[in-house]
């Protein structure tokens, strides 16, 4: 029996755009790349789509939509940037398509699917956050089961090649849209996000640092508990996510408190989680993690939607 397929599009066919297409393309699921869409004719995106079979135009959401099969495509991507981002959902939100934004827009609710792709199953618009954010915010998370976290901070590095003129045109949406994720799904009372592009040469693969205050002492064997399995949930769909060193605690007692320039002294705990994503290499070679905790999130959370849509079943 034929398996029932789910056609898809994807705008922006950059770095993020086209690691995804490629990710699609050699998914077993039920995906089926419908359209790749771009602005730039001479872009590689385009011509690598064309080379694979996939419609391509350069006409951008324009071209998508004058496309004679565009009732067919029942999920839209879009790896643009976040200004593009606001003028697409303005076009497709009367349409009967579903979105996932992978820019930091920030229109739909925030999904990481680890934490929380169930409740927003039934969104229109879902909003991936960062590359930072799919990272760091399961980390938090995990932390924040074993011990209220009244303070995240992340700091993300990637190496200047993987970052394209999207990404740099979003550098401030990185930092609000992850910080308010660290708080909204993560569980964070408080954050800040900060990204770093790194310009080595050979390039650094993306690393992340995650420092989590919690209040008072902690239960260090849960917390740690906490981690590793929210590690290995994410490992399932992004296979390079690793811890580079254990957890590491440091207790900051009344004698030694730590001084937090907003808020004052502080006396509790940070704990503090250091982690690294090598890429699969469907696109850019394997430091390119950053694209690959991105594009895997919003396949994982486009397979579980179609699924979802095709049986209406619930996990
Ligand atoms: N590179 C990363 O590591 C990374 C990770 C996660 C999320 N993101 C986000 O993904 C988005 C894309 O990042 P990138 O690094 O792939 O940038 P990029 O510049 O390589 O890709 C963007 C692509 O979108 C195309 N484009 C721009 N406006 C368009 C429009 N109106 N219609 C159709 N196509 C349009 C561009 O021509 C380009 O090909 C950004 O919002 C970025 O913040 C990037």
């Amino acid at each position: 029996m034929r398996k029932e397929r789910f056609p898809v599009a994807i705008i922006g066919s950059g770095n993020i755009g086209t690691d995804l297409m490629l990710k699609v393309l050699r998914s077993a699921g039920p995906l089926a790349v419908a359209a790749m869409i771009g602005i730039d004719p001479g872009s590689d995106g385009l011509a690598r789509a064309k080379s694979l079979g996939v419609r391509a135009s350069s006409d951008g959401v324009d071209g998508l939509l004058a496309m004679p099969h565009f009732d067919d495509v029942r999920l839209v991507f879009d790896a643009t940037s976040a200004g593009a981002h606001a003028r697409h959902w303005n076009l497709l939100r009367d349409t009967d398509v579903r979105v996932l934004d992978l820019t930091p827009a920030a229109i739909g609710p925030f999904c990481v699917p680890v934490v929380n792709l169930e409740d927003h199953i039934d969104a229109a618009n879902l909003n991936m956050v960062t590359c930072g954010g799919q990272a760091t915010v399961p980390i938090v998370a995990a932390v924040n089961d074993a011990a209220l976290v009244s303070y995240a901070e992340i700091v993300s590095s990637i190496s200047s090649k993987s970052a394209g003129p999207g990404t740099r045109a979003n550098i401030d949406e990185f930092t609000e849209t992850t910080a308010t994720a660290l708080k909204t799904v993560g569980g964070a009372q408080r954050s800040k996000a900060v990204i770093i592009l790194n310009p080595a040469d050979p390039p650094i693969l993306m690393r992340n640092t995650v420092y989590c205050l919690v209040e008072g002492d902690c239960d260090h064997a849960a917390v740690e508990a906490s981690i590793a399995a929210m590690v290995d949930r994410v490992t399932r769909y992004v296979p390079g996510y690793r811890l580079t060193r254990p957890v590491q605690f440091e207790t900051f007692g009344p004698d030694r408190p730590l001084h937090i320039p907003e808020t004052g002294k502080f006396i509790g705990t940070r704990v503090t989680v250091m982690l690294q994503v090598t890429g699969a290499a469907d696109y850019l070679p394997p430091y390119a993690g950053n694209l690959d905790i991105m594009t895997s999130a919003a396949l994982a959370t486009a397979e579980r939607i179609a699924a979802h849509s095709m049986t209406g079943v619930s996990l």
